[in-house]
């Protein structure tokens, strides 16, 4: 399994990452960020886009997040040159003519929804920003739960949703409450829906079943490997958590977990809302800060899989056969050198 793409030490999936807040970059600013080994300054211009650039200036590397936005471009604080939002420089102060062709940044596409700033790690982003199947279209209200850290993968993280044998072994469920099936929807996006049947020998199972009309519905929706919303709940109100993850330049996962629910009109349904996604961070807690510190110290490995770890195998299945990111930064010098001779051909 060395060269597969599931909890790889350097390759990524093709897809969307989080990055930030939303409202961590207002109009006007721009923010320098780090994303899994590459730096970027990411800005909102006046019309309210944000773009997101390589980080280090095409003239000497000045990183563009000390610059300054105009209007919607972005301007680099040393020497002053001008960057448009699809990463090309239009203005070099000091020298009248259009600038060089070589003197781009290159642009990654930006996008925002549910409160959060992502990435696509590829040059044309092949699918839409992972969303709640449920919620596909509706307008909808969210909660930033918790940030959190873990000392492992976030492909390795994920799995904890879709591991039945734990729900046994350390959340103490009934033996037949979870069954998961793997539902691949394309490349990029799995589902895994509960099958188990709801014991009615169970003190749980019975109350629980006056709220199924069929299994226990507990769905997982996984994209890229690195972004999963669950939904649960009884079949007259679902509720739906997003588990935002990157990988650290460490190694470490970091996350972002944000609860969401459909926006319900008026007032009735804004306080209604509100004591969703109160509820909604209550389970999110639970999942974040419970079992999940045996991810701080996991060295996973699945050497034994056994017929209950299915749903775990297709995740990992999924995963390593999803287009491979391009994200690894040039080195500097490398361009640096080629450059000599193109500026002042006698000094290289
Ligand atoms: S380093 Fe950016 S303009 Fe010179
Ligand atoms: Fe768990």
């Amino acid at each position: 399994m060395s060269e597969a793409l599931f909890n790889h030490r350097e390759a990524i999936a093709e897809g969307w990452y989080w990055l930030c807040a939303s409202r961590q970059i207002r109009r006007g600013q721009v923010k320098a960020l780090r994303l899994l080994g590459r730096d970027l300054a990411v800005y909102r211009g006046d019309d309210g886009e944000l773009v997101a650039l390589d980080a280090y200036c095409a003239h000497m590397g000045a990183h563009l997040a000390e610059g300054r936005v105009e209007g919607n471009k972005l301007r680099c604080f040393f020497h002053h040159w001008r960057y448009t939002a699809d990463g090309r420089c239009d203005d070099i102060p000091c020298q009248p003519g259009t600038p060089p062709a070589r003197a781009q940044v290159k642009r990654w596409p930006a996008a925002e929804r549910y409160g959060l700033v992502w990435i696509w790690t590829g040059t044309h982003a092949a699918h839409a920003v992972p969303e709640v199947p449920e919620l596909a279209g509706l307008r909808c209200r969210t909660l930033q739960v918790n940030r959190f850290r873990k000392n492992c993968h976030p492909n390795v993280m994920l799995i904890n949703a879709i591991d039945e044998q734990h729900f046994r072994s350390v959340h103490g469920l009934p033996g037949s409450i979870l069954s998961m099936q793997a539902l691949p929807r394309d490349r990029a996006h799995i589902e895994f829906h509960n099958s188990g049947r709801v014991p009615a020998t169970h003190w749980l199972g019975r109350l629980l079943g006056r709220c199924y009309r069929d299994a226990l519905t507990y769905k997982l929706s996984y994209w890229h490997g690195s972004t999963g919303f669950v939904t649960l709940g009884p079949d007259f109100l679902h509720f739906h958590l997003m588990f935002a993850l990157h990988r650290g330049d460490d190694g470490e996962t970091q996350g972002q977990a944000v609860a969401i629910t459909r926006r319900r009109s008026g007032i009735a349904g804004w306080l209604f809302d509100h004591a969703v996604l109160a509820l909604t961070a209550a389970v999110g807690w639970y999942f974040a800060r419970g079992d999940t510190r045996v991810f701080q110290s996991i060295r996973f490995d699945l050497r034994t899989p056994i017929a209950a770890d299915k749903a775990v195998l297709a995740f990992m299945r999924h995963l390593d056969q999803q287009p491979r990111a391009d994200w690894a930064e040039p080195a500097a010098h490398s361009t640096h050198r080629r450059h000599l001779h193109r500026v002042g051909g006698k000094h290289a």
